[in-house]
Protein backbone atom coordinates (compact mmCIF):
# COMPACT_ATOMS: atom_id res chain seq x y z
CA UNK A 1 0.00 0.00 0.00
CA UNK A 2 1.33 3.59 -0.58
CA UNK A 3 2.20 5.86 1.98
CA UNK A 4 -1.26 7.51 1.83
CA UNK A 5 -2.98 4.53 3.43
CA UNK A 6 -5.35 5.78 6.74
CA UNK A 7 -5.07 3.21 9.47
CA UNK A 8 -8.32 2.37 11.60
CA UNK A 9 -7.96 0.77 15.07
CA UNK A 10 -10.37 -0.90 16.91
CA UNK A 11 -11.63 -1.78 13.63
CA UNK A 12 -14.31 -4.30 14.22
CA UNK A 13 -15.79 -2.04 16.96
CA UNK A 14 -18.99 0.37 17.38
CA UNK A 15 -17.26 3.78 15.40
CA UNK A 16 -14.38 1.99 13.47
CA UNK A 17 -16.51 -0.26 11.76
CA UNK A 18 -18.56 2.71 10.57
CA UNK A 19 -15.66 4.72 9.92
CA UNK A 20 -14.25 2.15 7.62
CA UNK A 21 -16.88 1.84 4.57
CA UNK A 22 -16.86 5.95 4.87
CA UNK A 23 -12.78 5.95 3.98
CA UNK A 24 -13.09 2.96 1.31
CA UNK A 25 -16.32 5.44 -0.65
CA UNK A 26 -13.87 8.27 -0.35
CA UNK A 27 -11.49 6.33 -2.58
CA UNK A 28 -8.95 6.09 0.99
CA UNK A 29 -6.56 2.91 0.63
CA UNK A 30 -7.26 1.48 4.34
CA UNK A 31 -5.77 -0.69 6.60
CA UNK A 32 -7.23 -2.16 9.59
CA UNK A 33 -5.93 -2.89 13.31
CA UNK A 34 -8.19 -6.19 13.92
CA UNK A 35 -7.72 -8.21 17.50
CA UNK A 36 -9.76 -11.52 16.67
CA UNK A 37 -9.46 -12.45 13.02
CA UNK A 38 -12.59 -14.35 13.12
CA UNK A 39 -14.51 -10.83 13.39
CA UNK A 40 -13.08 -9.32 10.27
CA UNK A 41 -13.92 -11.63 7.85
CA UNK A 42 -15.24 -9.52 5.06
CA UNK A 43 -13.48 -6.98 5.55
CA UNK A 44 -10.54 -7.82 3.21
CA UNK A 45 -12.87 -9.01 0.68
CA UNK A 46 -13.87 -5.36 1.32
CA UNK A 47 -10.13 -3.87 -0.17
CA UNK A 48 -9.06 -3.43 3.18
CA UNK A 49 -5.30 -4.19 4.03
CA UNK A 50 -6.09 -6.66 7.51
CA UNK A 51 -3.35 -6.43 10.31
CA UNK A 52 -4.46 -8.58 12.79
CA UNK A 53 -2.68 -7.52 16.08
CA UNK A 54 -3.02 -6.09 19.51
CA UNK A 55 -2.06 -2.95 20.95
CA UNK A 56 -0.50 -4.87 23.46
CA UNK A 57 1.95 -6.37 21.23
CA UNK A 58 4.38 -4.15 20.06
CA UNK A 59 5.50 -6.12 16.90
CA UNK A 60 2.08 -6.49 15.01
CA UNK A 61 1.71 -2.48 16.41
CA UNK A 62 4.72 -1.68 14.22
CA UNK A 63 3.56 -3.52 11.61
CA UNK A 64 0.05 -1.75 11.23
CA UNK A 65 1.39 1.76 11.81
CA UNK A 66 4.55 1.57 9.43
CA UNK A 67 4.17 3.25 6.38
CA UNK A 68 0.95 5.40 6.84
CA UNK A 69 0.14 8.70 6.46
CA UNK A 70 -3.32 9.09 8.82
CA UNK A 71 -4.54 7.09 11.98
CA UNK A 72 -7.55 6.76 13.63
CA UNK A 73 -6.54 5.62 17.13
CA UNK A 74 -9.77 4.13 19.07
CA UNK A 75 -8.51 2.11 22.32
CA UNK A 76 -10.95 0.03 23.91
CA UNK A 77 -12.40 1.04 27.11
CA UNK A 78 -10.55 -0.74 30.11
CA UNK A 79 -8.01 0.02 33.15
CA UNK A 80 -4.71 -0.45 30.52
CA UNK A 81 -6.24 2.03 27.81
CA UNK A 82 -3.84 4.79 28.46
CA UNK A 83 -1.02 1.84 28.57
CA UNK A 84 -1.75 0.57 25.09
CA UNK A 85 -2.45 3.97 24.01
CA UNK A 86 1.47 4.86 24.77
CA UNK A 87 2.00 1.35 23.00
CA UNK A 88 0.52 3.12 19.88
CA UNK A 89 2.41 6.34 19.82
CA UNK A 90 5.46 4.76 19.94
CA UNK A 91 4.66 2.84 16.90
CA UNK A 92 3.65 5.65 15.25
CA UNK A 93 6.59 7.78 15.57
CA UNK A 94 8.72 4.44 14.58
CA UNK A 95 6.24 4.13 11.75
CA UNK A 96 6.78 7.38 10.05
CA UNK A 97 4.50 10.04 12.35
CA UNK A 98 1.60 10.10 11.15
CA UNK A 99 -1.28 12.15 12.01
CA UNK A 100 -3.70 10.88 14.20
CA UNK A 101 -7.52 11.12 14.83
CA UNK A 102 -7.84 10.36 18.44
CA UNK A 103 -10.92 9.10 19.62
CA UNK A 104 -11.00 10.39 23.40
CA UNK A 105 -13.97 11.19 26.00
CA UNK A 106 -15.64 14.13 26.97
CA UNK A 107 -13.89 16.39 29.30
CA UNK A 108 -11.23 14.27 29.37
CA UNK A 109 -8.54 15.51 31.67
CA UNK A 110 -7.01 15.06 35.40
CA UNK A 111 -9.97 16.23 37.48
CA UNK A 112 -12.72 14.26 35.33
CA UNK A 113 -15.44 12.53 37.56
CA UNK A 114 -14.48 8.90 36.39
CA UNK A 115 -11.01 6.51 35.81
CA UNK A 116 -11.69 6.49 32.55
CA UNK A 117 -12.07 10.23 31.70
CA UNK A 118 -8.86 10.60 33.27
CA UNK A 119 -7.09 7.87 31.56
CA UNK A 120 -8.08 9.44 28.29
CA UNK A 121 -6.98 13.14 29.48
CA UNK A 122 -3.64 11.50 30.50
CA UNK A 123 -3.48 10.01 26.82
CA UNK A 124 -4.64 13.43 25.25
CA UNK A 125 -1.95 14.41 27.30
CA UNK A 126 0.68 12.03 26.17
CA UNK A 127 -0.27 12.88 22.39
CA UNK A 128 0.16 16.42 22.81
CA UNK A 129 3.55 15.77 24.55
CA UNK A 130 4.51 13.14 21.35
CA UNK A 131 4.84 16.13 19.13
CA UNK A 132 2.59 13.61 16.20
CA UNK A 133 -0.14 15.76 14.36
CA UNK A 134 -3.35 15.09 16.30
CA UNK A 135 -6.89 16.00 16.27
CA UNK A 136 -9.15 14.76 19.56
CA UNK A 137 -12.46 13.96 19.46
CA UNK A 138 -14.10 14.10 22.84
CA UNK A 139 -17.94 12.33 22.35
CA UNK A 140 -20.45 12.38 24.67
CA UNK A 141 -22.47 9.10 26.27
CA UNK A 142 -23.34 6.79 23.65
CA UNK A 143 -26.81 6.27 22.77
CA UNK A 144 -25.87 2.89 21.65
CA UNK A 145 -24.95 2.07 25.27
CA UNK A 146 -28.64 1.41 25.83
CA UNK A 147 -27.89 -2.07 23.85
CA UNK A 148 -26.95 -3.59 27.16
CA UNK A 149 -30.55 -3.05 28.16
CA UNK A 150 -31.75 -5.00 24.51
CA UNK A 151 -32.91 -7.76 26.58
CA UNK A 152 -35.11 -6.28 29.27
CA UNK A 153 -36.19 -3.88 26.86
CA UNK A 154 -37.27 -6.38 24.77
CA UNK A 155 -38.88 -9.17 27.03
CA UNK A 156 -40.65 -6.74 30.35
CA UNK A 157 -40.51 -3.18 28.08
CA UNK A 158 -37.74 -1.80 30.96
CA UNK A 159 -34.49 -0.33 31.13
CA UNK A 160 -32.17 0.71 34.35
CA UNK A 161 -30.04 3.29 34.54
CA UNK A 162 -28.05 5.16 37.45
CA UNK A 163 -28.04 8.59 36.35
CA UNK A 164 -31.46 9.62 37.83
CA UNK A 165 -33.22 12.87 36.21
CA UNK A 166 -29.50 14.41 35.23
CA UNK A 167 -29.42 15.62 32.10
CA UNK A 168 -26.99 14.76 29.24
CA UNK A 169 -26.38 15.19 25.53
CA UNK A 170 -26.12 11.97 24.45
CA UNK A 171 -25.06 10.98 20.87
CA UNK A 172 -25.47 8.41 18.21
CA UNK A 173 -22.10 6.80 17.25
CA UNK A 174 -23.12 7.38 13.47
CA UNK A 175 -22.30 11.14 14.37
CA UNK A 176 -19.02 10.30 15.77
CA UNK A 177 -18.06 8.28 12.88
CA UNK A 178 -19.40 10.87 10.76
CA UNK A 179 -17.02 13.13 12.37
CA UNK A 180 -14.39 11.24 12.54
CA UNK A 181 -14.48 10.56 9.00
CA UNK A 182 -14.24 14.42 8.18
CA UNK A 183 -10.95 14.93 10.67
CA UNK A 184 -9.22 11.63 9.28
CA UNK A 185 -9.52 12.85 5.48
CA UNK A 186 -8.52 16.80 6.35
CA UNK A 187 -5.00 17.42 8.19
CA UNK A 188 -6.08 21.24 9.05
CA UNK A 189 -8.01 19.38 12.20
CA UNK A 190 -4.47 18.92 13.75
CA UNK A 191 -3.96 20.75 17.09
CA UNK A 192 -7.74 20.46 17.27
CA UNK A 193 -10.08 19.10 20.16
CA UNK A 194 -13.67 18.64 19.41
CA UNK A 195 -16.49 17.44 21.63
CA UNK A 196 -18.67 15.79 19.93
CA UNK A 197 -22.72 15.67 21.72
CA UNK A 198 -26.09 14.69 20.52
CA UNK A 199 -28.60 17.48 19.55
CA UNK A 200 -30.14 17.91 22.87
CA UNK A 201 -29.99 17.75 26.18
CA UNK A 202 -32.33 14.70 27.70
CA UNK A 203 -32.94 13.04 30.69
CA UNK A 204 -33.93 9.24 30.51
CA UNK A 205 -37.28 9.62 31.02
CA UNK A 206 -37.26 11.34 27.61
CA UNK A 207 -35.04 8.51 26.07
CA UNK A 208 -37.52 6.27 27.40
CA UNK A 209 -40.70 8.30 25.84
CA UNK A 210 -38.54 7.82 22.43
CA UNK A 211 -38.16 4.21 22.99
CA UNK A 212 -42.34 4.07 23.67
CA UNK A 213 -43.35 5.62 20.37
CA UNK A 214 -40.50 4.56 17.77
CA UNK A 215 -41.25 1.13 19.29
CA UNK A 216 -45.12 0.91 19.21
CA UNK A 217 -45.43 -0.51 22.97
CA UNK A 218 -44.49 1.09 26.47
CA UNK A 219 -41.00 1.11 27.42
CA UNK A 220 -40.21 2.42 31.22
CA UNK A 221 -37.10 4.00 32.57
CA UNK A 222 -36.57 2.82 36.21
CA UNK A 223 -33.96 5.02 37.64
CA UNK A 224 -31.67 2.81 40.53
CA UNK A 225 -28.94 3.99 42.42
CA UNK A 226 -25.17 4.16 40.90
CA UNK A 227 -23.80 1.77 43.30
CA UNK A 228 -26.70 -0.61 42.27
CA UNK A 229 -25.09 -0.26 38.91
CA UNK A 230 -21.51 -0.92 40.24
CA UNK A 231 -22.93 -4.24 41.53
CA UNK A 232 -24.21 -5.05 38.22
CA UNK A 233 -21.31 -4.80 36.67
CA UNK A 234 -19.69 -6.72 38.98
CA UNK A 235 -22.26 -9.63 38.23
CA UNK A 236 -21.07 -9.14 34.97
CA UNK A 237 -17.61 -10.05 35.72
CA UNK A 238 -16.10 -7.03 34.41
CA UNK A 239 -14.35 -6.51 37.24
CA UNK A 240 -13.66 -3.74 39.99
CA UNK A 241 -12.11 -1.08 37.69
CA UNK A 242 -15.21 -0.72 35.81
CA UNK A 243 -17.81 -1.53 38.27
CA UNK A 244 -16.14 1.80 39.69
CA UNK A 245 -16.26 4.00 36.44
CA UNK A 246 -19.63 2.94 35.89
CA UNK A 247 -20.67 4.36 39.24
CA UNK A 248 -18.51 7.25 38.58
CA UNK A 249 -19.80 8.44 35.64
CA UNK A 250 -23.80 7.20 37.06
CA UNK A 251 -23.15 9.86 39.68
CA UNK A 252 -21.18 12.65 37.42
CA UNK A 253 -24.01 12.31 34.46
CA UNK A 254 -26.73 12.46 37.64
CA UNK A 255 -25.96 15.46 38.39
CA UNK A 256 -25.25 17.04 35.14
CA UNK A 257 -21.66 16.91 34.25
CA UNK A 258 -22.84 15.64 30.80
CA UNK A 259 -25.29 18.69 30.53
CA UNK A 260 -23.74 20.35 27.29
CA UNK A 261 -24.97 20.75 23.68
CA UNK A 262 -22.50 21.73 21.14
CA UNK A 263 -22.46 22.54 17.38
CA UNK A 264 -19.44 20.13 16.76
CA UNK A 265 -21.06 17.35 14.91
CA UNK A 266 -22.64 19.89 12.35
CA UNK A 267 -19.86 21.83 12.17
CA UNK A 268 -17.42 18.84 10.96
CA UNK A 269 -20.35 16.84 9.26
CA UNK A 270 -22.19 19.98 7.60
CA UNK A 271 -25.67 17.68 9.37
CA UNK A 272 -27.12 18.00 12.31
CA UNK A 273 -26.56 15.28 15.13
CA UNK A 274 -28.86 12.60 15.44
CA UNK A 275 -31.57 12.76 17.52
CA UNK A 276 -32.79 10.44 20.22
CA UNK A 277 -36.06 9.78 18.46
CA UNK A 278 -34.47 9.14 15.42
CA UNK A 279 -31.59 6.69 17.04
CA UNK A 280 -34.75 4.61 18.54
CA UNK A 281 -36.49 4.28 15.05
CA UNK A 282 -33.79 3.56 13.15
CA UNK A 283 -31.40 2.02 15.03
CA UNK A 284 -33.19 0.06 18.52
CA UNK A 285 -36.76 -0.79 16.82
CA UNK A 286 -34.39 -2.74 14.09
CA UNK A 287 -32.53 -4.29 16.61
CA UNK A 288 -35.14 -5.24 18.60
CA UNK A 289 -37.24 -6.98 15.37
CA UNK A 290 -33.96 -8.68 14.40
CA UNK A 291 -34.03 -10.45 18.34
N1 LIG B 1 -19.56 4.19 25.52
C1 LIG B 1 -19.55 5.50 25.69
O1 LIG B 1 -20.55 6.12 26.08
C2 LIG B 1 -18.29 6.27 25.38
C3 LIG B 1 -18.33 7.67 25.39
C4 LIG B 1 -17.19 8.39 25.03
C5 LIG B 1 -16.02 7.71 24.71
N2 LIG B 1 -16.00 6.34 24.74
C6 LIG B 1 -14.75 5.65 24.37
O2 LIG B 1 -14.99 4.95 23.16
C7 LIG B 1 -14.03 3.89 23.06
C8 LIG B 1 -14.73 2.63 22.67
O3 LIG B 1 -15.28 2.80 21.36
P1 LIG B 1 -16.22 1.69 20.71
O4 LIG B 1 -17.47 1.56 21.53
O5 LIG B 1 -16.34 1.98 19.26
O6 LIG B 1 -15.35 0.40 20.94
P2 LIG B 1 -15.81 -1.11 20.97
O7 LIG B 1 -17.07 -1.31 20.17
O8 LIG B 1 -15.78 -1.58 22.39
O9 LIG B 1 -14.62 -1.79 20.17
C9 LIG B 1 -13.32 -1.89 20.66
C10 LIG B 1 -12.46 -2.46 19.55
O10 LIG B 1 -11.11 -2.60 20.02
C11 LIG B 1 -10.67 -3.95 19.76
N3 LIG B 1 -9.73 -4.35 20.79
C12 LIG B 1 -9.99 -4.77 22.05
N4 LIG B 1 -8.85 -5.02 22.70
C13 LIG B 1 -7.82 -4.82 21.83
C14 LIG B 1 -6.43 -4.93 21.90
N5 LIG B 1 -5.82 -5.33 23.03
N6 LIG B 1 -5.69 -4.64 20.80
C15 LIG B 1 -6.29 -4.24 19.63
N7 LIG B 1 -7.63 -4.08 19.52
C16 LIG B 1 -8.39 -4.37 20.60
C17 LIG B 1 -11.95 -4.78 19.79
O11 LIG B 1 -11.78 -6.01 19.11
P3 LIG B 1 -12.36 -7.36 19.80
O12 LIG B 1 -13.82 -7.10 20.03
O13 LIG B 1 -12.10 -8.41 18.76
O14 LIG B 1 -11.61 -7.56 21.07
C18 LIG B 1 -12.91 -3.84 19.06
O15 LIG B 1 -12.73 -3.91 17.66
C19 LIG B 1 -13.33 3.80 24.43
O16 LIG B 1 -12.09 4.44 24.35
C20 LIG B 1 -14.29 4.58 25.33
O17 LIG B 1 -13.66 5.12 26.47
C21 LIG B 1 -17.10 5.61 25.05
Amino acid sequence: MSDKTILVTGATGNISSLVIPQLLASGSKVRALVHSADKAKGLSGKGVEVIVGDFDDPASLQKAFDGISAAFLLTPFGEKADALARNAIAAAKKGGSPYVVRLSVIKAGPDAPTANTRSHGQTEKDLRESGLPVACLRPNYFMQNIFGSLQAIGSDGTFYQGMGDGKLAMIDVRDIADSAVKVLLDRSHAGKTYSLTGPASITWRTAAQAFTAALSRPVKYIPIPPEAVADNIRKMGWGEWAAGVMRDYSAAYGSGWGDLVTGDVMKLTGHPARSIEQFAREVLAPALSRK
